[in-house]
């Protein structure tokens, strides 16, 4: 089993409201179509979620506000997630798309895509808001994925992200920053774009312990989706993450 975390600052621009990229998610689809393993997708909010969460204070406590935030945000994100589904379905993809909101009452529930992918169907989730006892809760792709690697101990996770993968140093301020092909144990970030769901070294620590569970995790640039096919290759271009 293979699963994908496309990134929201891949498919969407996260600084304008509501643009997705669609050649980008095209081009991802096609790669996709391509691999003929059990996949589970998962998607980023991007423009489609962070934006409006802040605004309105999600996450937050139960009230008039984040009720109406949590309205907001959701129906966004599912304006997202039919555009990717429909860039998947052009390329031949088949899936079954699964909404937290609608699966989370209060706790993170997967017994329906444990369901359905026993039952081998591909399946799409994203990042998305969702209810519990006294808040309205966000819920980021990346820990989806983390649950979901725990729950079915894929073969691969793959995080496609807006950066080649791990550098030395911050290569948005450093220049000669250094990719590194693999990263054990912690490393420091400084400060890139943090946001709702904790940024990027929010992500990384996502990524570590994810990498206990899967055969292999793979952070590479969403916007080279070709480059899926080439890891474990001499040419991949991206950082496996752990210590396998
Ligand atoms: C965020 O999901 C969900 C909301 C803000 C509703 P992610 O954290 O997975 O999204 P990206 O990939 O950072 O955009």
């Amino acid at each position: 089993m293979l699963i994908i975390k496309v990134g929201g600052s891949v498919i969407t621009d996260k600084s304008k409201y509501l643009a997705f990229r669609n050649p980008v998610m095209d081009r991802i689809a096609e790669v996709l179509s391509h691999i003929r393993e059990q996949m589970i997708i998962v998607h980023g909010a991007g423009s489609f979620g962070h934006l409006k969460a802040k605004e309105f204070d999600l996450p937050g406590r139960i009230s008039e506000r984040t009720l109406q935030g949590m309205n907001i945000v959701h129906t966004d994100v599912i304006r997202l997630n039919n555009e990717v589904l429909q860039r998947l379905r052009s390329h031949g993809l088949n899936v079954s798309s699964l909404t937290p909101f609608s699966l989370f009452n209060g706790r993170r529930n997967y017994s329906l895509m444990r369901r359905l992918i026993s039952l081998g169907v591909n399946t799409v989730s994203h990042g998305d808001v969702y209810v519990t006892r006294e808040s309205v809760n966000i819920i980021s792709g990346d820990t989806i994925v983390r649950d979901l690697a725990r729950l079915f101990r894929p073969r691969r996770v793959v995080f496609m992200s807006d950066v080649d993968g791990v550098y030395d140093r911050d290569p948005k301020k450093i220049r000669n920053a250094h990719l590194l092909r693999t990263v054990n144990g912690h490393v420091t970030v400084d400060g890139v774009n943090n946001d709702v769901t904790g940024g990027m070294r929010g992500k990384l620590n996502a990524m570590f312990e994810i990498s206990r569970y899967a055969g292999e995790t793979v952070l590479m640039n969403g916007f080279h989706p070709e480059r899926l096919n080439q890891i474990g290759t001499e040419r991949f271009i991206g950082t496996i993450i752990g210590t396998k």
